[in-house]
């Protein structure tokens, strides 16, 4: 077989078993035959087993819990610096991932950035480093950055939803991310983004309050809180699946998030 072709296959087969896994993961078990995929009204959840209740959403690991409506006041009041909410933060104790830290991950980058990329929690490179998106998926994140937007990264802002590596790099628990929760607002707060990157399933299902098919809900413009928010796929995700069709689809993604915050007056250095 021709070897493009045989890449194109590949490529196409690593996506549509990757698109599986995230319908399995979601609950669906039926689809109709003729449906491009599951529609809302087409797909219903996974029973429990026997015997076993059904978990809400907000008890799974992983899913984040229902948004208020409003949003909750901030403690640091309205305008915020990264100081201030770093000092509150402190020597944080409020959920289980500090048994296991090295060190906090808070953040990194400019204050003022345009662009706000939120991840989902620190690895074992950033726990060593005490900085966010430094291992592999970080050089990536840093490549896409850099030689794809052609910015620097130290004129974006990068944080996580939880502050504390999650032991083996499991996805953080909906309690640990409640607890961190209002850290990441008042990192928000105080940067101002024009635009926010959510990178994977658990950062977008967390800002937009319900859990998300990442599948489905990257490339399209949400909102959190105000702010123009566009989710993306974890580069992690992309380097498992590094297919030139998700490699296209997170560089449009990525694209549109810095043309929008131009658009909205940002700037950036190359
Ligand atoms: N993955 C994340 O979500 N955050 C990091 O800081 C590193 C890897």
């Amino acid at each position: 077989m021709d070897r493009s072709l045989a890449a194109d296959l590949h490529d196409a087969l690593a996506s549509a078993r990757e698109l599986v896994r995230e319908w399995f993961e979601e609950g669906v078990e039926i689809f109709e035959r003729s449906a491009g995929g599951p529609k809302a009204s087409e797909a219903r959840p996974a029973r429990a087993p026997a015997g076993e209740p059904t978990r809400p959403a907000d008890e799974r690991p992983g899913v984040a819990a229902q948004a208020p409506l409003l949003p909750t006041p901030s403690p640091f009041g309205a305008a915020p610096t990264l100081e201030a909410v770093r000092e509150v933060l402190g020597d944080c104790t409020r959920c289980r991932l500090a048994e296991g830290r090295t060190q906090i991950v808070f953040g990194d980058g400019n204050p003022d950035a345009d662009l706000l990329f939120i991840g989902e929690g620190p690895g074992e490179q950033e726990d060593l480093q005490g900085v966010p998106f430094v291992g592999r998926a970080g050089e990536l994140l840093t490549s896409m950055i850099e030689r794809g937007l052609g910015i620097a990264r130290s004129s974006v802002y990068i944080c996580n939803i939880v502050k504390c590596r999650p032991p083996q790099n499991r996805t953080p628990l909906a309690d640990e991310v409640d607890a961190c929760r209002v850290f990441l607002d008042g990192q928000i707060d105080a940067v101002r983004p024009k635009v926010i990157v959510a990178l994977g399933k658990p950062a977008t299902s967390l800002l937009l309050g319900r859990d998300v098919s990442i599948t489905r809900v990257r490339g399209t413009w949400q909102e959190y809180r105000g702010t123009p928010l566009m989710p993306t796929f974890h580069p992690a995700f992309v380097l498992r699946q590094y297919t030139t069709e998700i490699r296209r689809l997170v560089w449009e993604d990525l694209k549109a998030a810095l043309v929008r915050a131009r658009e909205r007056g940002g700037r950036f250095e190359d």
